[in-house]
């Protein structure tokens, strides 16, 4: 950490979310809110933090006397190794996204997974245990999360696409021998495949980085959407991406990413703090 001037700045600051970049993180305007209410006299703060120097961070939040952080992209692997503990979901996800400081240990959680699990199950009403699932980007990063999460919860379906297909092998061989899936297929981005598997399915998740940018293609042909569908993406901003606006036309059931960083927060804040956040709150700070 270059520059450790928050620790003067900013005594009351005690949690953070570290990435690189950083600037845009929304998990401050979640998290402060929901910590005034509860009455914790702590700041959370943004850390820019570049890649390699997880570890010079750590150090420094534990002299300073952090509760912990949230960890984002591009460091949740590096954080992980990191750790001194990793909680069970932590272990099952690979990656840690939620550190907690406890007694010179750092134990490495990850609420993703089971964040993206109490998304779909207030945006649809659905539990994860009975939908069969088609995710788009599977070999990225947050995708390999999300599948793992929908093996873990007994997802009876489970279809992998990714651009780079190659990918998918490790990712489907550790769905059904470490995470007990009965069913996964894996297809490519290649259309025909595409518009089968999505006719096999109830939910569609995005998990690419496509909808960042608003003249990005779909990461799938409208054609394969359908009034029976729920269409989850993973990018919440823009809020109402391309994929999520020809599903929105086609009458399927939409949301966006911004209930999986809600619930994420909630289940970290719960980590750290040991009791549970008001989730109104937090919600109203997304400004959803
Ligand atoms: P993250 O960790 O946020 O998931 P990532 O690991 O870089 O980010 O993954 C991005 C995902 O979006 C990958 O599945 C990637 O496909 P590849 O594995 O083939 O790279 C997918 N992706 C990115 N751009 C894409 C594009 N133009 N078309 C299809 N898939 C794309």
């Amino acid at each position: 950490l270059r520059d450790p001037a928050f620790a003067e700045e900013m005594p009351n600051a005690k949690l953070a979310v570290i990435g690189y970049p950083i600037k845009h993180s929304a998990s401050p305007q979640m998290h402060q809110p929901a910590l005034d209410e509860a009455g914790f006299d702590l700041q959370y703060i943004r850390v820019e933090v570049e890649p390699g120097e997880v570890d010079s961070c750590f150090s420094e939040m534990e002299r300073i006397g952090f509760i912990g952080c949230n960890v984002t992209v591009p460091h949740k692997l590096e954080a992980m190794a990191l750790c001194d503990e990793l909680t069970d979901d932590a272990k099952a996800l690979g990656a840690t996204n939620t550190i907690l400081f406890k007694q010179g240990k750092r134990i490495g959680h990850n609420s993703d997974g089971p964040g993206l699990a109490r998304a779909v199950l207030e945006d649809f009403g659905k539990s994860l245990t009975e939908l069969r699932v088609l995710i788009l980007g599977a070999g990225g990063g947050a995708g390999r999360a999300i599948a793992t999460q929908c093996a873990r919860e007994g997802a009876p379906a489970i279809y992998l696409s990714n651009r780079t297909v190659e990918k998918l092998d490790p990712i489907a061989k550790s769905l059904t021998e470490e995470h007990g899936a009965k069913l996964v297929y894996t297809l490519s981005t290649d259309e025909a495949d595409l518009a089968t598997a999505a006719s096999r399915v109830d939910l569609i998740i995005n998990s690419t980085s496509l909808g960042l940018k608003e003249d990005d293609a779909l990461p799938l042909p409208a054609a394969c959407l359908s009034a029976k569908h729920m269409v989850y993406d993973a990018v919440y901003n823009p809020p109402v991406t391309p994929l999520l606006a020809e599903a929105n036309k086609l009458g399927s059931k939409t949301s966006n990413g911004l209930s999986m960083l809600l619930h994420q927060g909630a289940i970290s804040f719960a980590f750290w703090l040991g009791q549970e956040p008001c989730i109104t709150t937090m919600r109203r700070g997304l400004g959803k």
